[in-house]
């Protein structure tokens, strides 16, 4: 699979390379088999192949709904009662598009990111970004996430153990369901594929972090032969929850 830059001006090279681009793009390629990736004022966007002359996709913060209270983002989602209510800092290790980091940082947390596909990166630091210049979702979301493109487990068992929480939330097979996936679902599919070694990864921040929270679909099978110590549900998702020292909550 090839990714086909397109900068709207020729300016726009220095983004690109800031966004770490440059060395997985190419500049031309066939639009029924490749995805296009536009630079241009607005930020940056993805179209899947045979979707060239369709809006471009971009991750975007900025509608995302912040209301206190019973919503979205409060600390009484069962998100919150999964990585601690009284949690500070949290590591997101498999960070996708950012919809739970988001949600993490409208809660409050501050949200270290992980995330190991270039273009899925890029799609996330550039919404981040541009979030950053928000009168609103720069304090709320912008500023308490911070992005590196980087493999989980190069991080190393002493850089989990300075979290309060540790945070994974593996690809998971598509669902045999007749409805389609959302849009941004469909991509993050297309681009980060499955996750093959996502055992091994929840066992290595199971061995080391204080408290690990993996997200599954809720009738997924038990994600470790262990028990979680604890089980967090919402209507479609379960959170399994392990901890390593009682000082967690
Ligand atoms: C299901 S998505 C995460 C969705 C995310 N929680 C959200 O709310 O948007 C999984 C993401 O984790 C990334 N990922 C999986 N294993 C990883 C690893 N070992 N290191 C870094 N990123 C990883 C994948 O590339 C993919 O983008």
């Amino acid at each position: 699979m090839k990714f086909v830059l397109s900068l709207a001006e020729p300016k726009q090279k220095h983004r690109a390379e800031e966004l770490l681009l440059t060395n997985h793009c190419v500049f031309e390629g066939n639009p029924s088999l490749d995805a296009k990736l536009t630079l241009d004022e607005f930020g940056l966007g993805i179209h899947e192949p045979n979707m060239w002359n369709q809006p471009a996709f971009y991750v975007d913060f900025t509608s995302m709904d912040i209301r206190t209270g019973a919503g979205n983002i409060s600390r009484k989602q069962p998100l919150a009662r999964a990585v601690g209510r009284q949690s500070e800092k949290i590591l997101d290790l498999t960070a996708g598009f950012g919809s739970d980091a988001s949600l993490l940082a409208g809660m409050g947390y501050l949200v270290d990111a992980r995330e190991r596909h270039p273009i899925v990166y890029a799609l996330l630091q550039d919404a981040l970004d541009r979030t950053a210049q928000h009168p609103v979702y720069a304090e709320i979301v912008a500023e308490r996430i911070r992005l590196q493109h980087q493999e989980a487990n190069s991080v190393g068992p002493s850089f989990l153990r300075a979290f309060d929480a540790v945070y994974v939330d593996p690809m998971y097979p598509p669902k045999k369901s007749k409805a389609a996936p959302p849009r941004r679902a469909q991509i993050l599919q297309y681009l980060a594929g499955k996750d093959l070694d996502q055992d091994d990864l929840i066992r290595w921040v199971r061995t080391h972090a204080k408290r690990t929270v993996v997200k599954r679909p809720r009738q997924a099978p038990p994600t470790l032969e262990e028990a979680p110590h604890h089980q967090v549900e919402s209507k479609l998702v379960r959170w399994d929850v392990w901890l390593n020292q009682s000082s967690s909550t």
